[in-house]
Order: C-alpha cells, then structure tokens, then sequence
C-alpha cells in the first residue's frame, strides 16, 4: 500500500474547464477513495468565470457521478466511494480568478501565506502557461520556505515546435527551478506504459532481445475511432502530428528503446529517455506520410469527412493521421526501424507497440509472412500478447501459430485508474519519474522539426483516407520502402482477445 501522499493545497487553474471534470477531479476521487490524501489536503479552484463554493462543488459533484457512471463496477476498487464523495466535496473551495492580473496572484498570496506545500495544476489553454507561472513567481508563489514545496504542473501541448518549446523552457527555468515543473505527458501515467518498464527491466525473458539483434521492427499505433469531435477550431491549429507524436507516442518509443538505466529513480530514467531522444534521426518529409479523413462508416454508423467537422475550414490542410519512419542512431537499434502512427477516424481505437522479432534462421523452416511478434497493449484490455511458432499435433513437424499473454483485467484483481491519479499522486510526492524533462522535451521537438518544417510551408493536402479505414494507402508505401507492411490495426485489435 502507498503511503498517504503529503498535506498539500490543490490549487486548480482551470477550475471549471473540461479537464478538470472528467480527469482532474476524478483522480482526486480515487486518490480520495483509495485513503491516499491527507486529511489537511485542500482543493481551491481558480478560474475566470462567476462561480461560489457552492455552485462550483454542485458542478464537482455533477461530474463525479457521472465519470462514476461510466466507470460502471467498482466493487473491485480499493476503497470507499461514499467517504470520497464527503472528503472531496467538502474540501472545495472557488475563487475567481484573472490569470492574467497580479492583484489577483497577490492577494492570493496573502492568504495562503508562506506555510504549506501547494500544487498549481495547470489546466488551461498552453497560451496562459507563462503569464500564470510569471504570476506566481511575482506574488512569490513560487518561493519553497522551511522544507515546504511548491510545484507546478503543466498540460500539454508544451509549446508547437522546437523554437517555441525552447522558449516556454527558458521562461519557466528562469522562474521556477526544473525540480518544481512537472510537466504532463498523460500516456505515462497509463498503467500499461509503466508496465513496459516492469516488462523489459523486471523480467529476465524480455529485455535480452530488445535490440537489433533480435528485433526486425517495431511498429507503434493509436488509432482512434473518434473524430475530431467538439474541438475542430483547436485542432486545427494543430493537427495528428502535434498532437500525438513527439510527445504520446514518443514516450511509448522511448519506454521500449531507451537503454536500461542504473536506478529507477527520476534522473536515471529520464537521463536514458534524454539519451534515447536524443539518438533519434531527424524525421524529414520523405520518411513521414500525412492524411486526413473523408466521409465513411465506423461501426456500422455515417461518419462525415474532417471537412465538413464543427469548426474546420472546407479547404483545411489539417492532418488527422500521421505516419512516421524512425531510426536511431545508436548501437542497440542501428537499422531496426520503428513505425509510428496515428489517426483519428480509423478502424478500431487500438493504442499498442508490436515488435516484430527477427527470423531465428534456425533449423525448422518458419512462414516470412507469419513473424513471431510481441504486442504490447496499452490499454487494460490487452496487456502483454506474445505471438509464436508452435508444433501442430500430428506425425509430421509442423507449425502452427500460437499466442500467449496476459490481461490486466484478468490477472490482478485492482481495476486499472484512470492515470491521472498516478501522475498526481507523484507531483504531491515530489517523484519527477513520470513527467517531462525540459531536454526531453526540446529533444522531441527536435526529431520531429524537418517533418514540421515541410508540412507547413509546402501548401499540400494531407492524403485522403475513408473514416472506418487503416489510413491512407501512401502510408503503406512508406513501409514498402523497407520491405515491411503495417499490422492491420484489426489484426491488433483481435490478437490476444482469446488467450490474454
Ligand atoms: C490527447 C490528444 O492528448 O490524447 C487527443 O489531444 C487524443 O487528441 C488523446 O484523443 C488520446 O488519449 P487516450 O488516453 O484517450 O488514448
């Protein structure tokens, strides 16, 4: 059992934004649940609207029970929902608050005084990040008297390109020290991202074969069903790649190809994720492949084109979809290349790394088109499959396919959270482990700049794909370059539906 984590004020910026409902304050729920706040903790909300105590618990409390809706069963959760409901709700406090304005940081400062730990989450819109950590810098908010701490924490997306990343670093360590900025990457609080680590470096069947002696390929997808849905204006801006890759689907990159370090404490491991992205080749237009989604049908069900989206331009040059051929450049992976990709309006919503292994080249003839494959699912349905040659009964040596693996739902008797809750529970403990490094950061941004670059200043159209589809055919052409195909993303999605 964890311990309680350390009295601290939550201090919410963003206080009646969508994040703080469906993630934020779920967390804080299950935290709540699962007795790992302390009693002194206290949860202050500050946002921009005309809200009360009174009518921003009622918003709190709305939205706690209907995420305890969705969540369905949880009779397998450690803990007691009734006494949740009681510590959070009765901890809420609301103050109105300009973002922009030093009054408010000031006289926010006079009441919370110089005593106690105070987590500032930032939940609000990126432009918003410097102005509020300048603002509390001012009102000396920021400022860690008598052992006590004061941490900030960071949505993403941090900054827009490299340029921009380097920027908002340089401003925030100018203000804050990097020990005080926790900056989010929500896939690493996934239980199954951090169970890549558990899987590779707690496990002596694994870890020997990640490397190019013994791995081919590795194949990185998120795939989503889901459309661009109410934020069109946002994501236009933005985009498939922005969005998901050099921060989502790097971490998972960095978690399967970073060397093993020393400790698995913070510095340790986020030196070797530095390192790893460090190595990355930049990613230049010839190895990545653009799309955007056209009308089609998912599930039986009409899907309109990005097009014809709430807020989306008729002629937008948004992508929706993103491939990306990697290399790096470093010993273990030198010519194993890793496949990256990801897209709303696709086949199936799969978020998975399936590492195709190399041709044993022994003595039993195997099928080329069959490799032995390790599939890693990040989401509890799938936890680990692990695809392989196997003898078919029968006089004579043949082989078959066969699977193995696990569930998360099926092997542990904890339902998986929602992820938010760990990576809170960690700000309050002071554990950088699963947060962004500024290097990390910049190091992404750097990979991915040449693709960036290209794509904005060469006026094309991202290549169509039907909504319902596995993405655009130019995004096959990629892999066809080495000789590889994409997994079918029903393929990923079937794989150990039966044995884990
Ligand atoms: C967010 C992106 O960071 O991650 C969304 O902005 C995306 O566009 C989401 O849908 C995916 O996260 P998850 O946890 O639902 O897989």
């Amino acid at each position: 059992m964890a311990d309680v984590a350390p009295a601290c004020t939550i201090a919410i910026f963003g206080a009646v934004g969508d994040l703080t409902k469906t993630l934020l304050m779920p967390a804080i729920f299950d935290l709540a649940a699962g007795g790992l706040l302390d009693p002194q903790t206290k949860i202050v909300g500050l946002d921009h609207n005309d809200r009360d105590d009174a009518s921003w618990r009622k918003a709190m409390d709305d939205a706690l029970h209907a995420f305890l809706e969705k969540q369905g069963d949880r009779s397998k959760k450690n803990g007691d929902d009734e006494q949740a409901f009681t510590f959070v709700l009765d901890r809420l406090h609301y103050r109105k608050f300009d973002f922009t304005n030093d009054d408010d940081y000031a006289s926010y400062a006079k009441e919370l005084g110089d005593a106690g730990n105070v987590v500032f989450y930032l939940a609000v819109a990126p432009r918003f990040f410097e102005a509020i950590v300048a603002g509390l810098d001012h009102a000396g908010l920021l400022k860690e008297k008598d052992g006590t701490f004061r941490r900030v924490v960071i949505e993403k997306p941090f900054g827009s390109d490299l340029d921009s990343a380097k920027a908002l670093n340089a401003k925030l360590t100018s203000l804050a020290n990097e020990t005080q900025l926790y900056r989010i990457d929500h896939f690493l609080g996934k239980e199954a991202v951090q169970g890549i680590s558990a899987l590779r470096f707690a496990n002596a069947l694994f870890e020997p074969v990640f490397n190019r002696d013994h791995i081919a390929s590795v194949q990185i997808t998120a795939a989503e069903t889901v459309g661009v849905e109410h934020r069109g204006s946002f994501y236009e801006g933005l985009g498939a790649l922005r969005d998901m890759v050099p921060n989502h689907l790097f971490s998972l990159l960095t978690l399967v190809a970073m060397e093993r370090p020393d400790t698995f404490e913070a510095q340790a491991v986020r030196d070797a994720k530095t390192a790893l992205l460090e190595a990355i080749e930049p990613i230049g237009p010839g190895d990545a492949v653009r799309g955007q989604y056209a009308a089609g049908t998912i599930a039986g069900a009409a899907a309109v084109a990005y097009r014809d989206e709430e807020r989306v331009a008729k002629d937008s040059l948004t992508e929706t979809y993103a491939a990306l051929s990697v290399r790096i450049k470093n010993d273990r992976w030198r010519d194993v290349p890793f496949y990256v990709r990801t897209g709303k309006r696709m086949s199936a919503h799969v978020t998975t790394i399936a590492l195709t292994l190399r041709d044993p080249k022994g003595p039993i003839a195997t099928d080329p088109a069959q490799p032995d494959l390790l599939l890693l699912g990040i989401d509890p349905k799938r936890g680990l499959v692990q695809r392989f040659a196997a003898k078919r009964p029968g006089v004579e040596l043949v082989l078959g396919r066969a699977e193995a693996g696990f569930r998360y739902e099926t092997t542990f008797d904890e339902p998986p959270n929602v992820g938010y809750e760990t990576l809170l529970y960690h700000v309050m403990a002071g554990n950088q482990l699963l947060f962004q490094r500024s290097d990390m950061i910049e190091a992404e941004w750097a990979a991915v700049q040449p693709v960036l670059d290209a794509w904005g200043s060469d006026g094309a159209a991202p290549d169509p794909y039907a909504s319902g589809s596995d993405g655009p055919a130019s995004a096959d052409a990629l892999l066809a370059k080495n000789g590889d195909r994409w997994l079918e993303v029903a393929t990923l999605d079937d794989l150990g539906k039966d044995t884990a």
